[in-house]
């Protein structure tokens, strides 16, 4: 879930070097840099005179020591990688800030990492250092897999149909309410305001009414700091660098904990056992007998609602400028709500939800052209072999989706927007791994049918209310310098739909 906060650009060295001269930080910095410096030169020094034997992928050489191709890749990873696909073929390997990072492109590479063992390809090793400051200790990535596994099993048992009918009904009456401050028609950050939205919504139906219903100014503030420890900065330097955006995530993490402590303590002492999610923890064992513990019921309620904030939130406004820009499919569109919902337009509910078929089309091509995690990322612990090659130990080992998304091979038209193509029951030529918005093999997305359900009822509710026009035809640029890459200056026009 991690890797939803975690794409590395360049952006990470610009800021960093900035920074050098401005404060006390400085000092800490450059030494962290030194250090990393050093570090990483023995590193390739040793790595050479290693296994003299094995063939390992090829190498784009980059004369800027240490920093390396951060720049070009931060500037336009996807073009970096498809650029290095043509000419050193699936399986490549270059450093960025001291680390080497080997790519495994299209679906036969990619393999590699999704059969792989955790204990070979490691993700705890590559994304723990930012996810246990902000989840918490005892979850996630700061456990050993198998007990994540559990983890995430008792959290799918929460992600059930039942609730999902349930969840469609919270998310509308959140929708309907968030909007009305929108008025009857305007410009206005679109992905702002999706922002805003999914985070109540994921908390009505992740945490229930009684955490919903604290979710004020305050605590979005919290959240907001606490979102704030997925930085670049906090991938490259140690904890307990006494950076400011440090101390506001920890200082989230308590409080938020603390609230969540309290309404667990609640929960325990009414004897209520109301169907939710925050019941479904209370209520779950370990395969050993034992229940979770209230840290840990905290823990996966925070990664729970983190996981699917920028994933879904810049899914979603994605998706609003896909149909915004062609009106004629906006238009299919509102009609596929009347025809499978009826002319009045009743209050939507699962099983309509369900058929909205163009719908959920358009979703799954916004995330084919969109996918918010553009990389996934593992540590080798042990060498690999992908296309011949040996992976040395140490390499960070990546599968990109959104390079996958668009392989010539795979997909035709394959920068075009166009639903239509999962009419064919074979889009992408049968390459296996050549879809991959939620991952697969054992470290596979658990919310991808509660993603489904946010975001079809979002903009099924946002297409009966509005008509969508981009603003002077400005189609958003993909904004790289964040680590989930969302829309530059996304503003959309909107106009009330005269029903
Ligand atoms: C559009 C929405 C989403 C997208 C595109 C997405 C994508 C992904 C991807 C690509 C992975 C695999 C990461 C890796 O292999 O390194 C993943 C894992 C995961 N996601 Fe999501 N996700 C979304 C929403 C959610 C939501 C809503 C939740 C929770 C309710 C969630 C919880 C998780 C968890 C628990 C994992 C497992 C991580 C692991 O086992 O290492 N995701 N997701």
């Amino acid at each position: 879930m991690s890797t939803h906060f975690y794409n590395m650009g360049t952006k990470l060295l610009v800021d960093t070097v900035s920074k050098m001269n401005e404060n006390l930080t400085s000092l800490v910095l450059a030494a962290s840099v030194f250090t990393l410096t050093v570090g990483y030169v023995s590193k390739r020094l040793l790595q050479q005179s290693a296994d003299k034997d094995a063939k390992y992928p090829p190498f784009i050489p980059s004369s800027i020591p240490f920093l390396g191709h951060a720049i070009a890749f931060g500037k336009s990873p996807i073009e970096f990688l498809e650029n290095a696909y043509e000419k050193y073929g699936p399986v490549f390997s270059f450093t960025m800030v001291g680390k080497t990072f080997t790519y495994l492109l299209g679906s036969e590479a990619a393999t590699l990492m999704f059969n792989s063992k955790n204990e070979d390809l490691n993700a705890e090793d590559v994304y723990s250092k930012l996810t246990t400051p902000v989840f918490g200790k005892g979850v996630a990535y700061d456990v050993p897999n198998p007990i994540f596994l559990e983890q995430k099993k008792m959290l799918k048992t929460g992600l059930n149909i039942a609730r999902f009918k349930e969840h469609v009904r919270l998310i509308e009456s959140e929708t309907i309410e968030y909007f009305k401050r929108w008025g009857d028609s305007g410009e206005r950050n679109l992905f702002e305001a999706l922002s805003e939205l999914i985070i109540l919504t994921a908390s009505s139906c992740l945490h229930g009414k009684e955490i919903r219903s604290m979710l004020n100014e305050r605590v979005a503030q919290l959240y907001a700091d606490l979102d704030g420890g997925f930085s670049h900065a906090a991938w490259l330097l140690p904890t307990w660098v006494p950076l400011p955006s440090f101390r506001k995530r920890d200082k989230a993490h308590r409080e938020i904990k603390n609230i969540f402590f309290k309404v667990i303590e609640k929960r325990r002492r009414s004897g209520e056992t109301p169907d939710d999610i925050l019941q479904t923890l209370i209520d779950a064992t370990y395969k050993d007998g034992r229940s979770l513990t209230d840290d840990e019921i905290a823990g996966m309620l925070i990664g729970l609602l983190l996981a699917g904030q920028h994933t879904s939130s810049t899914t979603s406004a994605w998706m609003g400028f896909f149909l915004a820009r062609d009106k004629a499919l906006q238009d299919r569109c509102y009609a596929e709500q009347k025809a499978v919902c009826g002319e009045g337009l009743p209050p939507l509910d699962f099983d309509q939800l369900k058929d909205l078929n163009l719908l959920e089309r358009c979703l799954k091509e916004t995330l084919r052209l969109r996918p918010p995690i553009m990389t996934m990322m593992r540590m080798a612990r042990t060498p690999q072999t992908a296309a011949g090659y040996t992976i040395p130990v140490g390499h960070q080992v990546c599968v990109s989706p959104t390079v996958n998304h668009r392989l010539q091979d795979a997909w035709v038209g394959r920068m075009e927007f166009n639903p239509e193509r999962y009419l064919n029951d074979n889009p992408a030529a049968g390459e296996k791994f050549a879809y991959i918005p939620f991952g697969a093999g054992r470290h596979r997305c658990i919310g991808e049918n509660f993603a489904y359900v946010q975001i079809k009822t979002i903009w099924s509710t946002m297409l009966r209310m509005y008509e969508f026009d981009l603003v002077d035809g400005y189609f958003p640029t993909i904004n790289y310098t964040t680590m989930i890459h969302t829309p530059h200056n996304p503003v959309i026009r909107y106009k009330r739909r005269k029903q």
